[in-house]
């Protein structure tokens, strides 16, 4: 098989940098090598190395930033994504493209199904609907997961800055508001990988038939001050910690220029019932990923 990974450096990319080789034939891209926001080039590399699977984990995912990158936001999330579908279209190849749970505006009080209604709140929520519907309307054989709360233990993640602003704060203020699956990167592209084994023979048929939205992220839900709580719990230089108390709060006490959802778990049984995946309970894969 001969597999295009669009965003190799981001969270979800570096895992699947791990596993993709085992599938087949692999070019890993990222900025350094392809703006997404050239959609000509985004074209030609494609449709030179014609790939049979392209997985797109690639993204502009500053939620805040987006606010005021609008145009930036739209093109790396909502055109490029239709580009991807298009070229992938003609070329029969299969695409994955993950999607967030911030398409929804999180006034629901049960963790929405694939059949809900979207709503986004802010820009970011808005041009991963717009990549979304981009998908649809060309077709073919593709999935889109809707994911939420994505961290791995590189870079920028809610877990790294936790653990950063324990050692250097006494008191910790947590948003408690805020409800949705903490997700680990590693499981998210292990999940995905296991369906695209299974189905590896006959690849384009399978997904297509199954083509879709599904709703993957980490097992159960929890406010972003349980997460914190579990993060503190979990670190395994606990005594680099200063911080002493930690505090939940409202949303209203951390005003963010991107108005975020706040119930915006995701319920995964659709993609149970139809792949038989499901990714462990977050404080399970938690206590993983801090630990290896
Ligand atoms: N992170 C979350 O909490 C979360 C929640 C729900 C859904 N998701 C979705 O899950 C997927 C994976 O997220 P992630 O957390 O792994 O994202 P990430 O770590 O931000 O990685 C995204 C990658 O895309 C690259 N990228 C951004 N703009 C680009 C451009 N113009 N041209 C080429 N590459 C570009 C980024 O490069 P730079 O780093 O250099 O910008 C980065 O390497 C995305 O579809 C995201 O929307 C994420």
């Amino acid at each position: 098989m001969n597999i295009l990974l669009l965003g190799k450096n981001g969270q979800l990319g570096s895992e699947f940098q791990k596993i993709l080789p085992k599938l087949g034939t692999t070019t890993f891209l990222d900025y350094e090598e392809l703006d997404l926001r050239d959609l000509q080039a985004l074209e030609q590399v494609m449709n030179d190395l014609k790939p049979n699977l392209i997985v797109n984990a690639s993204a502009y995912t500053a939620v805040d930033r987006a606010e005021t990158e609008q145009e930036t936001a739209m093109k790396v999330n909502a055109l490029a994504p239709g580009v991807m579908a298009e070229v992938a279209r003609k070329i029969r190849a299969v695409l994955i493209h993950y999607s967030t749970d911030y398409v929804f505006d999180g006034k629901k009080d049960a963790p929405y199904t694939e059949n809900d209604a979207t709503h986004p709140l802010n820009i970011y929520g808005r041009s991963k609907l717009e990549g979304e519907e981009n998908i649809r309307q060309v077709g073919g054989a593709y999935l889109i997961l809707r994911t939420s709360w994505v961290y791995s233990m590189q870079g920028d993640s809610f877990v790294n800055k936790v653990l950063g602003w324990a050692r250097k704060n006494k008191n910790l203020k947590i948003v408690n508001d805020q409800i949705s699956n903490p997700t680990w990167a590693c499981e998210l592209a292990k999940a995905t990988y296991l369906i695209l084994t299974r189905y590896k023979t006959n690849l384009i048929e399978e997904i297509g038939e199954r083509h879709g939205v599904y709703h993957l992220a980490g097992g159960g839900h929890a406010s972003r001050y349980e997460w914190a709580r579990q993060i503190l719990a979990n670190d395994p230089n606990r005594t680099e910690q200063l911080v002493q108390t930690l505090e939940p709060v409202s949303s209203g006490e951390f005003p963010t220029p991107a108005t975020r959802p706040l119930f915006s778990a995701l319920d995964c049984s659709k993609i149970a019932k139809t792949f038989d995946i499901r990714l462990p309970d977050w404080r399970v894969s938690l206590q993983k990923a801090m630990s290896e």
